[in-house]
Formats: C-alpha cells, sequence, structure tokens
C-alpha cells in the first residue's frame, strides 16, 4: 500500500464505516512482534497490544500455525455437538485457575452478560427471584451490550441508553457503602480487581478479600470480571490471585485468544446448575477455531514463562513510568499499575488526546484511560529494551509538552 493508497482507504472509511469512533487518518496493515506498520509504510512501537489484547505479540508463529492447521480441519459447528479444542481448552482453563466449569462465547461482553444472566438464574432456581440487583462500582467498565453497560459505572458510556436497570453503583474501596447495600435484593457483586478503563486502578489493597467475606456471609456472589485483567496481564494468571480470592465466577476475554475472539466465563461447582439446557447459548461460542488459537496462546505462555516474565518486566515499567514521572512534574501527576497493565497518568490541563497523537507521530502507540491515564498494554512477551525505547520517546514527547505549559 502506498501513502496515497492509504488516503484513499482512510476517505472510504470515513465515507462507509459507522462513525462510532474517533481514528485517526492511518491504516494499520501489517503487524510483527510488538511493531505495527501503517499503510504509508511507517513503523510503531506497540504498547497498547489491541487493548491489551495480542499477549503474544502480533503474527505469533503459534497463532499462525493454530489458525492456520484448525481452520484446514474444522472451523465451526455450533454447540449441537462437542468439538476437541473446545473440551479442552475447558479443561485447560479450569485445570489453571480451580474453576469447575467453562462456558464459551466470542467476547467480553458477553462473558459479563453470561455472568449477569447466571447470577440472576441462581437465584431464581432456588426461589429467590427477588434476589436480582447487581453491586457494581464507580468508574468501571464491563462492556457496551445492555446488560454490562447497565454494570458499567461511567456516565460517558451510558449516557442516552437508558433505562438501564438493576444496577446499583458504589464507590470502588468503599466497603461500608457495599455493606449498606448488600440486601437480600442483591444477586452478586461484581468487581474488576484493577479498574482498566477506569484508569488503571488497582483495587484498594484488602478490598478484594474484604469483598469476598461479605459477600459469603450474605449469600450473595461475587463475580470477577478479568477481561483485561486475566491471562497473564497483571503478572498472575488472574488478577484476583494477588489478593488470594476466588470469586464464584469470572469473566475472560482480550488476551486470552492473543488477538482471535473468544470469551469465556468459569464458574465454580454450586454454580453449575444455574444455567440449564435452553437458559443461555452463543452460536460461535466455543467454536474449534477460537478454541484452538486460545489453546496455544496458553500453551506459549507457559512455554515461555510469560507470567513471570510480565510480572518481571511490568515492574521494570513501572520504575521507568515512576522515573517519567519525576523527569514531568508539571505535565505528569503519578503512575500506577500492576504488572504490564499500568498508567502514566497526566496533569489534567494536559490534553491526553493530543499526547496520544504527538506519540504516534513519534512512532509509539498506546491508548488513554479515564481521561488522563497514558496506558501501557503490551504484549505479554515485551524485550525490556521495547520499554526502554518506549519511555524515551513518552520522554521526548513530555519534553514538548512541558516546554508548552
Ligand atoms: C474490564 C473489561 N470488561 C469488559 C470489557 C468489554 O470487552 P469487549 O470489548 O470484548 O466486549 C472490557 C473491554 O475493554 C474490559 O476492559
Amino acid at each position: 500500500m502506498t501513502a496515497e493508497e492509504q488516503a484513499a482507504l482512510v476517505q472510504l472509511g470515513q465515507t462507509y464505516l459507522y462513525p462510532n469512533y474517533r481514528q485517526p487518518p492511518l491504516v494499520l496493515v501489517r503487524g510483527e512482534g510488538r511493531r505495527l506498520w501503517d499503510g504509508a509504510g511507517k513503523c510503531y512501537l506497540d504498547l497498547y497490544a489491541g487493548i491489551a489484547v495480542t499477549a503474544l505479540g502480533h503474527a505469533h508463529p503459534d497463532v499462525v500455525q493454530a489458525i492456520r492447521a484448525q481452520a484446514e480441519r474444522l472451523s465451526h459447528v455450533a454447540n449441537y455437538f462437542y468439538n476437541e479444542p473446545n473440551v479442552l481448552l475447558a479443561r485447560d482453563l479450569c485445570q489453571r485457575t480451580g474453576y469447575a466449569r467453562a462456558f464459551f462465547c466470542n467476547s467480553g461482553t458477553e462473558a459479563i452478560e453470561a455472568l449477569l444472566k447466571l447470577a440472576r438464574r441462581h437465584f431464581y432456581a432456588q426461589g429467590q427471584a427477588q434476589r436480582y440487583h447487581v453491586i457494581a462500582f464507580e468508574r468501571s467498565f464491563h462492556g457496551r451490550t445492555m446488560g454490562a453497560l447497565a454494570a458499567t459505572g461511567q456516565a460517558g458510556y451510558r449516557e442516552g441508553f437508558g433505562p438501564l436497570a438493576g444496577v446499583i453503583h458504589v464507590p470502588f474501596g468503599d466497603l461500608e457503602a457495599v455493606a449498606a447495600r448488600l440486601d437480600d435484593s442483591v444477586a452478586a457483586v461484581l468487581v474488576e480487581p484493577v479498574q482498566g478503563e477506569g484508569g488503571v486502578l488497582p483495587a484498594p489493597g484488602g478490598f478484594l478479600s474484604q469483598l469476598r467475606g461479605l459477600t459469603s456471609a450474605r449469600g450473595a456472589l461475587l463475580l470477577g470480571d478479568e477481561i483485561q485483567t486475566g491471562v497473564g496481564r497483571t503478572g498472575r494468571f488472574l488478577g484476583f490471585e494477588h489478593a488470594g480470592v476466588q470469586p464464584d465466577a469470572i469473566a475472560l476475554a482480550k488476551g486470552l485468544g492473543g488477538g482471535f475472539p473468544i470469551g469465556a466465563m468459569l464458574c465454580q461447582k454450586h454454580l453449575e446448575g444455574a444455567l440449564p439446557p435452553g437458559s443461555h447459548g452463543s452460536t460461535f461460542g466455543g467454536n474449534p477455531l477460537a478454541s484452538a488459537v486460545a489453546r496455544a496462546v496458553l500453551q506459549r505462555i507457559d512455554a515461555d514463562g510469560l507470567i513471570e516474565r510480565a510480572r518481571d518486566s511490568g515492574a521494570y515499567l513501572g520504575e521507568r513510568l515512576a522515573e517519567l514521572v519525576r523527569r514531568h512534574p508539571k505535565s505528569t501527576e503519578t503512575s500506577r499499575g500492576v504488572g504490564l497493565l499500568r498508567a502514566l497518568v497526566l496533569n489534567p490541563v494536559v490534553d491526553a488526546r493530543k499526547v496520544l497523537e504527538a506519540l504516534r507521530n513519534a512512532g509509539v502507540l498506546l491508548t488513554v484511560a479515564g481521561g488522563t491515564a497514558l496506558r501501557f498494554s503490551p504484549a505479554l512477551n515485551i524485550e525490556k529494551s521495547e520499554i526502554d525505547e518506549g519511555i524515551a520517546l513518552v520522554d521526548t514527547v513530555l519534553d514538548g509538552i512541558d516546554r508548552e505549559l
């Protein structure tokens, strides 16, 4: 593709694509490892990994091979029958996490829908249909379908889509607020171990285990949204592992497919009867192709010790971000995060979108979360030299921003 062809394609996109995204005028045409190329041949260091998705980087040979081999054999059968990669993926995930059952879908928001339906149906089956509310948290993000959106605690995503009923929002980290609302109309508490879209906000120390204690004591379920934090991103397979807490059920997606769409709901044994045959399903969910790719991703994560590596390189990234905060007291406020899910928080007077654009021009791709947090969510196999390269580019861009402040 030439620069002219790229411009023409952007034009077509602006004409025909539904304009619900704010896409810059470039087309990404190729990726390899932690690098992406646009249609004009410009190369970018990828520090966002498709929003914490491409866990092995781009075009990883294992992912390519898994797609090719499974597509040649069997791509789709729907859930009228078992298929081998799906059964084996369910076993792998359950054995690894201690959950009893896995349900598969195609995205994060669908995995959240499965959690919400699981919780309601569980109490319905026990003759407690009045127990249907969910407590979720301010600044949370759980997805865009109506149920997941109802759970999402950010006005910007919800505006104009009401009524969004059945969810009570309380401040993140406020156990007393949860306790005050957790009566016998509440089926579950839904929580991210680190609020990703909210601005990379880790749960305060002790909060997740206190939630576990409270929900158990009051007979409600604890539901974990591990869509952004799961599959090694925080330096453990699940983000909840840092707190030594096992929710009754969790949602996974993003990194699980390494770039191939897949979502999953994992639950404990006591919930295996909550969604009987016919009560929930998905035509594409659990398809052999997605399942085979997810197995390949998990196997490579283990073979290369990528969870330990995410812990190690995450700590290194954390140090380098703290250094940037010290060097740029005008344009930055703080840094935070866990493993390879981290944020450099900008001073609110800085236009975060402009920073992203300057970074893109400098050759590094990042995202903004929560309005002011530059979010770093690179592939789990990122090299320290690539972290250094990214930090140097951010440093230079912030020098420019500082001069304007
Ligand atoms: C914590 C969390 N939950 C749910 C979702 C929704 O996932 P998806 O966009 O795959 O529907 C996201 C996506 O960013 C997320 O970060």
